[in-house]
């Protein structure tokens, strides 16, 4: 069947499904994998400490030859890196914004080791940063100052996977891509996929509770995560590392690490529920002429596509533009104000390809698409996906990005970026939004040719006014970090952040995990 005014990519729907299973989704290009090469080349970002001189070095000692002794006679010369070069990709984030001047870097290879490491560090105050992929959008992998930096990408074994109930156990240094692919050879996939899956950790999900492209579908991961290990600052190993879908044994502690961006604990393995792997997966990329017409596509997507809905996304023009310049590609449809990426993950590929032709057959008809093409081919989705996946590389081609990651009801979804193109008027070179529409949660961009204290001063904190007077959140998956404590008050009341201060407290009084993250001073 062929829709009208829709470009057919769709492959070969006359084959039968069963004889043909669904390969899995390839790997994407993954350009952001060197970053620590690429974090240390070229003009180096401003120190931290210069850029932000408002925030003052706690009182931790000053990093000396016993430490390193300590350091080395525990991991071996090795895995204790004091080379300044060599340490430069550790302090340098990815998106290049911030700076620190750590002179230490450690590889632990066990929880044992990460537990000495830290009562170690507790006892002699010394400050740390952990740190997975150094994906972080938020500065919060990178020391501000010279926090010795725990790099967990030697803990990467993976541990044991259930492929019935679909419980794998790994330890946090795994890279989300070597799990995704693990789990794929027992029909398994990682409920959570996002377009740096080739650097990050799942420690480092976890720890940010990442969200990602299909959080829509399978939930967030305080569900998917069954289980955690950690160690506390004073080098106790906690371990809650359930492998069971249902334990209701007293306080959930688990949920305390998802999330807590490595100021509560280090977490040192996981266990995490993966659903069955898709053999049906479909992919549309829809142009729309106003955001309006967007909501209306969203809410029928939802209505008519149901339980295979995986994803539902969106790109605004500016960033499609950037995208494919980038990507030095054509575009796949012609030029619109918006552009939806909406897949389907299903058992049938007819019923699912049934239910998609629909769906799009009747926003075509409706008028809400205007142009769009749709594909079950692995290549063709996988080029589609980049034109989604590879904005926030695309960006950093544009200047230096402010970025913003927010939560808003859906209805106010694209307002913030049309407050901001407003305000800011001339002065930066590109506003522009995509993002999680199918959750609410909308990537702000701001690129300018250079960081000016001027120009952040008139995006914050009046972004983060717009935001909770729309009773958004200021931060929908990347978390606080470096760069958002002072605004958390924003969309927490003080009686939280009070009790967070609390909770820290308790397990890490002398503060040396993280510091100048997360919690307002
Ligand atoms: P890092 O960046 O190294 O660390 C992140 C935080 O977790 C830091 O505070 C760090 O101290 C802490 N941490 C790391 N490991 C541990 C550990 N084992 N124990 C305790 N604390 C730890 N985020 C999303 O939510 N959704 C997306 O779609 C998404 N897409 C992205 C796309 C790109 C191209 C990039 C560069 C980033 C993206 N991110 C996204 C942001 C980022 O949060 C995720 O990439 C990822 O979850 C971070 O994992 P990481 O291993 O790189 O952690
Ligand atoms: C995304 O959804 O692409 C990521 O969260 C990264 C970004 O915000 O650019
Ligand atoms: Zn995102």
């Amino acid at each position: 069947m062929f829709l009208k005014g829709v470009r057919q990519l769709i492959g070969p729907l006359s084959q039968s499904p069963g004889r043909r299973p669904f390969p899995a989704r390839p790997s994407l290009e993954r350009p952001f994998q060197f970053s620590r090469q690429l974090a240390s080349a070229g003009t180096l970002p401003q120190l931290t400490k210069d850029r932000y001189p408002y925030v003052k070095r706690g009182q931790y000692a000053n990093l000396d030859h016993h430490h390193l002794k300590y350091f080395k006679d525990l991991l071996g010369p090795n895995r204790v890196i004091t080379d300044t070069d060599e340490c430069q990709g550790f302090n340098i984030d990815w998106i290049r914004s911030v700076r620190g001047y750590s002179q230490c870097v450690l590889k632990p290879k066990t929880t044992e080791e990460v537990s000495s490491i830290l009562s170690f560090c507790n006892e002699h105050r010394l400050a740390v940063c952990p740190q997975g992929g150094n994906t972080s959008l938020v500065a919060g992998s990178v020391p501000v100052f010279d926090e010795v930096v725990l790099w967990t990408g030697l803990m990467n074994e993976i541990i044991h996977l259930d492929d019935t109930s679909g419980v794998l156990t790994c330890q946090a240094g795994c890279i989300l891509e070597n799990l995704e692919n693990y789990v794929a050879n027992h029909d398994l996939m990682i409920p959570l996929d996002l377009g740096a899956k080739g650097s990050c950790h799942i420690g480092g999900n976890v720890s940010t509770n990442a969200g990602g492209l299909r959080l829509l579908r399978y939930g967030n991961l305080h569900g998917s995560i069954l289980g955690i290990e950690a160690v506390k600052a004073d080098g106790e190993v906690i371990d809650c590392l359930n492998t069971l879908k249902k334990d209701n044994t007293g306080y959930h502690l688990k949920h305390l690490f998802i999330g807590s961006e490595g100021t509560l604990g280090v977490v040192t393995k996981v266990a995490i529920s993966c659903p069955t792997k898709p053999k049906a997966i479909n992919v549309a990329l829809l142009g729309l002429n106003s955001f309006e017409e967007v909501l209306r596509t969203l809410k029928k997507a939802k209505r008519e596509l149901g339980e295979i809905l995986s994803s539902c996304e969106l790109i605004d023009n500016l960033c499609m533009d950037l995208v494919l310049k980038h990507l030095k590609v054509p575009p796949p449809i012609g030029q619109h104000n918006f552009y939806m990426l909406i897949e389907t993950h299903g058992s049938n590929l007819i019923h699912d390809e049934e239910k998609t032709n629909s769906f799009l057959e009747n926003v075509m008809n409706e008028g809400l698409a205007l142009d769009g093409t749709t594909t079950n081919e692995v290549s063709k989705m996988k080029s589609i996906w980049d034109l989604r996946e590879r904005i926030t590389e695309a960006l950093l081609h544009d200047g230096y990005i402010f970025k913003y990651d927010i939560s808003l009801p859906t209805e106010s979804f694209y307002s913030l970026v049309e407050i901001m193109k407003e305000r800011l008027g001339d002065r930066s070179h590109r506003v522009c939004g995509y993002g999680h529409l199918g959750d609410g949660n909308i990537h702000l961009s701001i690129s300018v040719s250079e960081f000016t204290k001027e120009i952040l001063d008139l995006i914050e904190p009046y972004v983060y006014e717009v935001t909770s007077k729309f009773k958004g959140s200021v931060s929908a998956e990347h978390g606080i970090g470096f760069r958002k404590p002072k605004y958390m008050h924003y969309s927490k009341s003080n009686e939280a952040i009070m009790l967070m201060k609390h909770i820290k407290n308790l397990m890490d009084p002398n503060g040396i995990l993280n510091p100048y993250k997360v919690l307002p001073p």
